[in-house]
């Protein structure tokens, strides 16, 4: 069977603000490094990898290089990148590690965007593995008897939040399309170390340790995070024998193994049966889930096109948005610590995310102004609102051209970071960007057959209208939710010259508008644009990077009129420049590396 349908162009929608802050907790364990045990573990490149990463500095090869967000799963690509393998076949075997080393993050349970520059036709592409909302999932799904929204977590937690994952169609049509491994052999290194045995990292135990009231609601899942009842511990030695059947059955039967049969039966079986929370997810849901082929939604920037994933994703378009009107002003001449910078950009972010809030969703659903979203004479005029000294007192949506009568009202999907970035380039000039996610940390917190099912559900927009006037982001049978990740492929002249992506919520858009703003303005180098502070604008406040160089712009920014939140900002950014030579980097912030030869 085939999970992939080719669907045509896309569009989108909007934003809004006051309900997010009370509840952002989700990003704020401390980054670390991986154990002295993992480290010793790996090989003799990655070691190296590990120590480029904490120097600062780039990764470089000839051939072929994978950045991931755990050395396990980075490893598992190169392998088999170094055996002739593609990007295509890397990412089968880095996201099947990354499902296990990396659980609270991504996974089988989950959906995924990837854009593909295929070297061969020098073109580029995108698939779509979002999770779908149950066909017999009601607009209202998240409002209580009294037409309330539910507090987010009463949401998230148990079978209600989740959606048909994705990811698993995703990794066999990717394969299926441009594959050249063998596809059993893609799921040795996950089932080895499932059976083997791994390190629990730093930043797994933090959140285990801060999430240990949720987990233990659910026994399959209390069982595996909390052994005994007590949290894993760093460097404990974690198998998954469920998850090694899981990988097994995949390798033999394909995504069919996944969407039919007794893992779809427990998937249903694990989200109806959610006490006190059940979903309505059913095995009609998984076996007609289907992959979708979409253009790449592109904005021009400088020199270049920055190209990523279309609705429904926001991702593309208000990444776009943002660059689009930055356009208008030279940065590179501002310089990167200069607060008027931070101004333009913080400004350009908060009118992009107007427009996203009141746009974006999925636009096999709603009629979205996808190319007025990023028209450069629309992000021109938009760019004048920001020729003033100050902060705007305040954002609207503007009126891209729309040859649709309908509007929308504003949404208020809230999304906490999680979520990881695969970026991969092989041999072959093929190029991955990835990004790939259960939503919130753990996702549903339901786990069945050695993974975590997703929460993908709860980035809808939990009300369905406000003041009679619809949201675009609402729930609707057989929808993909509105999402913010941005896998990213910046191309040159029809060549592609970075791939990045970033996990963190909302907050996504604002990580790699400014990594590339870094690279291709301010003269920074891949690793150098992923390590630089981050200041990210998303509905007026500015969050500034706690601890870091950065803080030196919140008085600046203050006497301009913005409200300064100092914290944590814990991006997962992946990137790898393709020039004469490949140049990868990996966020400090998490655990990854870049690995290439
Ligand atoms: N759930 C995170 C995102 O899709 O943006």
């Amino acid at each position: 069977m085939s999970k992939m349908v080719k669907s045509g162009l896309c569009v989108s929608m909007m934003m809004t603000a006051s309900a997010v802050w009370a509840q952002e907790t989700a990003d704020s364990v401390a980054p670390e490094a991986a154990t002295s045990g993992q480290i010793q573990a790996l090989s003799e490149a990655a070691r190296a990898a590990v120590s480029a990463k904490r120097d600062g500095q780039v990764v470089e090869a000839q051939n072929w290089m994978v950045a991931a967000a755990n050395p396990h799963a980075v490893e598992a690509g190169a392998e088999v990148l170094r055996n002739g393998g593609t990007a295509a076949d890397a990412m089968v075997a880095v996201q099947t590690v990354l499902g296990l080393v990396e659980p609270q993050s991504s996974g089988l349970g989950g959906g995924a965007f990837l854009v593909w520059y295929d070297g061969a036709s020098q073109s580029l592409t995108t698939l779509d593995a979002r999770e779908t909302a149950p066909l017999a999932a009601t607009p209202r799904l998240f409002q209580n008897e009294a037409g309330e929204p539910l507090k987010f977590f009463e949401a998230v937690v148990g079978g209600r939040s989740v959606g048909t994952p994705g990811t698993p169609a995703l990794l066999e049509e990717a394969h299926r399309r441009w594959g050249r491994a063998s596809w059993p052999s893609l799921f040795d290194a996950g089932i080895e170390l499932a059976e083997q045995g791994f390190e629990v990292s730093p930043r797994l135990a933090g959140l285990v340790e801060r999430d240990a009231e949720r987990l233990a609601r659910f026994p399959t899942t209390a069982e595996y995070f909390l052994p005994g009842g007590a949290p894993l511990q760093v460097g404990d030695v974690l198998t998954n024998s469920a998850y090694a059947q899981t990988l097994n059955v995949l390798a033999a039967k394909g995504a069919d193994g996944f969407y039919t049969g007794s893992i779809a039966a427990d998937i249903v079986a694990t989200v109806r049966g959610a006490e006190g929370n059940p979903g309505v997810l059913s095995q009609t849901d998984l076996a007609l889930y289907q992959v979708k082929e979409r253009d790449a939604v592109c904005a021009a920037y400088r020199a270049y096109d920055v190209c990523g994933m279309g609705p429904p994703s926001s991702g593309a378009l208000t990444v776009g948005q943002i660059l689009g009107m930055l356009y208008s002003y030279d940065l590179a001449a501002l310089g990167a610590e200069n607060p008027e910078s931070w101004r333009l950009i913080g400004d350009a972010s908060r009118l992009a995310f107007a427009d996203r809030g009141r746009y974006m969703a999925d636009s096999d659903y709603v009629p979205m102004p996808t190319a007025g979203l990023v028209d450069k004479d629309y992000l021109a005029e938009r760019a004048k609102l920001l020729a003033g000294d100050d902060a705007l007192p305040e954002v609207a949506p503007g009126n891209p051209e729309f040859d649709h009568a309908l509007n929308w009202a504003n949404d208020e999907a809230i999304e906490l970071p999680s979520t990881s970035h695969i970026s991969i380039v092989d041999q072959y000039g093929n190029v991955l960007s990835m990004t790939t996610t259960i939503e919130n940390a753990f996702g549903s917190r339901l786990m069945t057959n050695g993974f975590l099912l997703n929460n993908e559900l709860t980035d809808f927009s939990f009300r369905t209208h406000r003041d009679g006037v619809p949201i675009a982001n609402r729930l609707e049978p057989g929808k993909r939710p509105r999402s913010s990740m941005s896998p990213t492929i910046v191309m040159q002249d029809g060549a592609p010259v970075l791939a990045i992506g970033s996990p963190g919520g909302s907050r996504i858009i604002g990580y790699v508008a400014t990594a590339i703003v870094g690279w291709a303005d301010w003269g920074m180098d891949v690793q150098q644009a992923l390590s630089a502070p981050h200041l990210v604008n998303r509905f007026g406040t500015y969050d500034i990077e706690q601890g870091t160089d950065a803080e030196a712009l919140q008085t600046p920014l203050e006497e301009m009129g913005y409200k300064v939140n100092l914290r944590d900002l814990t991006s997962g950014l992946h990137a790898i420049e393709i020039g004469e030579t490949l140049k990868g980097g990996a966020d400090p912030r998490r655990e990854g590396i870049a690995l290439g030869e």
